[in-house]
C-alpha cells in the first residue's frame, strides 16, 4: 500500500488503517443496453480504481474523508439517510441495501480516492459502491461472492440513488480476471473469463463531452425495450432472436422496433464475438465493435457527435482492428481494439486529429484487463 495514503490516515484518524480495498473501472468490449434486457454483455475491468483505506470501528458510525473532493462524512451505518454529497450517497446506498438483506453491519473510518474519470462511461459508480460493499465486508467479518456484492451495488443504485441502471457495470468489477473479457449472462448471472489475444491493446478514447440529463434518456430507452418486450409477448428483448424478430417486428411502432432491433441483434454480436476471442480472431471482433457502433448510433441513437467522430478517426489510423461507443453513451468514451504494437502512435494520431476536427481534447489511455475487486489486510 502506498505510505503517503496510510500517513494520511493515521494523521486523520489516530491509528492506522487495517484493510484496502480497491475496485476498478470497466470498459464494455460489447454488448450495450443489453443488461436490462437480460441478455449478454462482455466487459472488462480496467487499471484504474477507487481505493479505500478502511479501520474498522466497534459501533456503527461511519466516518470518511475523500481526497478527491477534499470533504469528509459521517453517518450511521444502521440508519442511513439520503441527502449530503453525491459521493455519499452511494455509501449510505449500499449500508442500506445490506441492511435489507439481513447482513450484519460495523462501522468503520476510511479515506477514499480513485482514478477513474467520472461521467465518462466508465463505472466509477460502480466502483463506488463495490468498494463501499467490501469495506462493509471487512469490518463485520464477511465474504460476499462476486454476485452478491454486484447485485447489492445494483440495489443501492437503483433504489437508493434512483438510477435504473442493468447489472453489467457492478459485475464486471466484482467478477472480472486479470488478461480476460467477462462474459456474463445478465439474467442468470452466470459467467466465463474468456481470455483477451496477445497482440491486442484496448484503448480507451475519452471524447471530454459529458452530457447532463442522461438518467431520463437511459430510463427513456429502457422503457422502449420493456414495451417492445410487452408488445412481443416475452419476459424480456432476451427471448427473441434475430429470426424471430423478423417475423413479429412488424407489430411495433418505429423506435420501438428500431430500439429493439438494436437489442436483439447486440446480443448476436457478444456471442459471436466471444467465438471471434476463441479463435483470436482480432479483425472478427473488431468488424463487431464497428457494426455495434452503427447499431447504437443508428437504431438505439445513444452516440453523439464526438463519439461519432472520434471512432471515425479511430477507424482511420494503422493498426485499428475497430471502435465503437462503451457504457450509457451520450458522452463519455469510445473503446479501440488495436495491434500492440501501433498503440503509442494510434493514441497520439486519434488526439491530433480529433483536435484538428472538434477543436476538442481528448485523453487517450491504453489500458490492459484487471482483475476485479479486492480486500486485503494491511500489514504495518
Ligand atoms: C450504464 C449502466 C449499465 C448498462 C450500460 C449500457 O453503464 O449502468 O447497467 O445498461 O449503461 O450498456
Amino acid at each position: 500500500m502506498n505510505p503517503p495514503l496510510t500517513d494520511k490516515f493515521e494523521q486523520r484518524f489516530g491509528a492506522p488503517p487495517a484493510f484496502h480495498v480497491r475496485a476498478p473501472g470497466r470498459v464494455n468490449l460489447i454488448g450495450e443496453h443489453t443488461d436490462y434486457n437480460e441478455g449478454f454483455v462482455l466487459p472488462m475491468a480496467m487499471d484504474r480504481a477507487i481505493h479505500i483505506i478502511l479501520r474498522p470501528r466497534a459501533d456503527s458510525r461511519v466516518r470518511l474523508h475523500s481526497l478527491d473532493y477534499g470533504e469528509t462524512a459521517e453517518f450511521d451505518a444502521a440508519a442511513p439517510r439520503r441527502g449530503g454529497s453525491k459521493w455519499v450517497e452511494y455509501i449510505q446506498g449500499i449500508a442500506w441495501a445490506m441492511q435489507k438483506d439481513g447482513l450484519p453491519l460495523r462501522g468503520w473510518e476510511g479515506l477514499i480516492t480513485g482514478d477513474i474519470p467520472r461521467g465518462a462511461g466508465l463505472s466509477s459508480s460502480a466502483a463506488l459502491e463495490i468498494a463501499a460493499g467490501l469495506a462493509f465486508a471487512a469490518a463485520a467479518d464477511l465474504t460476499p461472492a462476486p454476485a452478491k456484492l454486484a447485485e447489492l451495488g445494483r440495489q443501492a443504485e437503483n433504489e437508493w440513488v434512483g438510477v435504473r441502471c442493468g447489472i453489467m457495470d457492478q459485475m464486471a468489477c466484482a467478477a472480472s480476471k486479470e488478461d480476460h473479457a467477462l462474459l456474463l449472462d445478465c439474467r442468470t448471472l452466470a459467467y466465463e473469463h474468456i481470455p483477451l489475444p496477445a497482440g491486442v491493446a484496448v484503448a480507451v478514447l475519452d471524447t471530454s463531452t459529458r452530457r447532463g440529463l442522461i438518467d431520463s434518456a437511459y430510463n427513456e430507452r429502457r422503457a422502449s425495450c420493456e414495451l417492445a418486450a410487452r408488445t412481443l409477448g416475452v419476459r424480456a428483448l432476451r427471448d427473441v432472436d434475430e429470426a424471430g424478430f423478423g417475423s413479429r417486428a412488424a407489430a411495433l411502432d418505429e423506435v420501438t422496433r428500431r430500439r429493439a432491433r438494436h437489442v436483439i441483434s447486440e446480443n448476436g454480436r457478444v456471442l459471436h464475438a466471444v467465438e471471434a476471442l476463441r479463435r483470436r480472431d482480432a479483425a472478427a471482433l473488431g468488424r463487431l465493435l464497428d457494426a455495434s457502433h452503427a447499431s447504437l448510433r443508428d437504431d438505439f441513437e445513444v452516440s453523439s457527435e464526438a463519439l461519432n467522430s472520434i471512432v471515425e478517426i479511430a477507424r482511420r489510423q494503422p493498426g485499428c482492428y475497430g471502435a465503437r461507443m462503451t457504457g450509457a453513451g451520450f458522452g463519455g468514451c469510445a473503446v479501440a481494439l488495436v495491434e500492440q504494437g501501433a498503440a503509442q502512435a494510434f493514441a497520439r494520431a486519434t488526439a491530433r486529429r480529433y483536435h484538428q476536427e472538434s477543436g476538442l481534447e481528448a485523453s487517450i489511455y491504453i489500458t490492459r484487463a484487471c482483475a476485479g475487486a479486492s480486500l486485503a489486510r494491511l500489514t504495518i
